[in-house]
């Protein structure tokens, strides 16, 4: 197979240059950058507007009246205002900012689920799932006396349909389903499951988490009820996240934490809470992580999300094509559609000896379990080697990869 062709490659191919931290040698080697999966690298337009906004404009968001305050709450909304535009939300009141995508699933867990869930009811999720989507499920079942029941996956890591649709019956309030799989890059058939969902009256949230990095999300054309996810998987800082809900039902919700900035008034007796999307905001927020969370999102849409994922979808059969010509690969995660991540196992190294292996060759790989210890189970596997795709890697990284893999190879022959 000849390397692949890049859509756009005036466009992405440049985009490498943009990510500063990509430009080092780590071990002596130039630095590959295969775990963007588990945190994205960051483009210098990112970096900046979190150091500009430092530099000039701290200060604190919805409180001031003073000039930085004024201006640190524009950058802050106007971040809002892009995430809105970013899943094609219909208002900025439904775009509730959070610390990533396990407070947006948490949120959503306490404060939906909980008061809503009786025993005898059901939250349905799949055996992909991250953990994120499964521990706060497991937290407020325990709490309601609900019960969670989970949907298996066939041997190519696909959710197996017939058996999620059984499972959905009237007893399932609430489906918690992941977009693209962190730990095999499955991607999902979201907007079928969610029709069925829908059809059924049940409750969808989707873990946008891998999601949001690779393809176009528009969540009003998915249909479901709730979406999550992180900033820093789509090249973004750290600590930034998103819980998109429909507003109708966010304002249904109460609060999930208490404190500064999502009341109106609070007296020893009572308090008002703020409306959408302030009353699920307590506290003083990441404001300069949001700030630079929007800059990422300008970011991506210069690039162009359809430019990204032909890209990183040509990419991935390319690395697919060669890991498969090495010797005493393994494949775990092999769906129809999947989504820049690759999960593999060299003859019985473990997965941690050959990520350090790889790390000496200056290639970055994440192993172990990838926080999704249930499928690892399903494969009969305590873990694997991920190697995960950014817009910034290129043919040349995969084949890096390889040449690291055989001297793998060579070393524990
Ligand atoms: N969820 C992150 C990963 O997949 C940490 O690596």
């Amino acid at each position: 197979m000849s390397q692949p062709r890049l859509n756009s490659p005036t466009d992405i191919a440049t985009c490498r240059d943009d990510f500063p931290a990509l430009h080092q040698e780590v071990n002596g080697h130039a630095l590959v950058y295969l775990d963007s999966a588990a945190s994205a690298q960051q483009p210098t337009t990112v970096i900046d507007a979190v150091a500009r906004y430092q530099r000039e404009d701290h200060a604190n968001v919805h409180r001031g009246v003073h000039t930085l305050s004024h201006r640190a709450t524009e950058l802050y909304e106007g971040a809002r205002d892009k995430l809105r535009d970013f899943v094609n939300a219909s208002s900025r009141t439904e775009i509730v900012l959070t610390s990533g995508t396990t407070e947006s699933i948490n949120l959503v867990a306490q404060s939906y689920c909980r008061p809503l869930l009786q025993p005898g009811d059901q939250v349905l999720i799949t055996w992909l799932e991250h953990h994120s989507n499964i521990v706060p499920w497991q937290l407020v079942c325990e709490q309601t006396g609900a019960e969670l029941i989970v949907a298996p996956v066939n041997d190519r890591g696909e959710v197996e349909r017939d058996q999620l649709r059984d499972l959905m019956t009237e007893r399932v309030k609430l489906l918690g389903i992941g977009h693209v799989s962190n730990a095999l890059g499955t991607i999902n058939p979201l907007s079928e499951i969610i029709a069925e969902a829908k059809n059924l009256g049940i409750t969808v949230l989707v873990d946008g988490a891998q999601g949001v990095p690779h393809m176009t999300v528009d969540v009003q054309a998915l249909g479901c009820d709730f979406y999550a996810f992180s900033g820093h998987k789509m090249y973004g800082p750290t600590g930034t996240g998103v819980l998109w809900g429909r507003e109708a039902l966010l304002e249904e919700m109460p609060p999930y934490k208490g404190g500064g900035d999502m009341i109106l008034e609070v007296s020893f007796d009572h308090t008002v809470f703020n409306e959408l999307p302030y009353k699920f905001e307590a506290g003083t927020p990441n404001i300069a992580g949001t700030i630079g969370f929007g800059a990422a999102v300008d970011y991506l849409q210069s690039v162009g999300l359809e430019n990204i994922h032909e890209h990183e979808k040509s990419l991935h059969d390319y690395m697919v094509h060669k890991l498969v010509d090495v010797d005493g690969i393994r494949l775990i995660g092999t769906a129809a559609d999947q989504a820049s991540v690759q999960s593999f196992l060299l003859n019985d190294i473990h997965p941690h000896d050959l990520g350090t292996i790889l790390d000496h060759q200056g290639v970055a790989v994440r192993t172990g379990h990838h926080c999704a210890m249930p499928v690892m189970q399903r494969f009969g596997l305590p873990g694997t080697t991920r190697a995960s795709l950014g817009l910034y890697n290129s043919s040349d990284d995969i084949d890096r990869l390889i040449s690291a893999l055989e001297k793998a190879r060579q070393v524990f022959a």
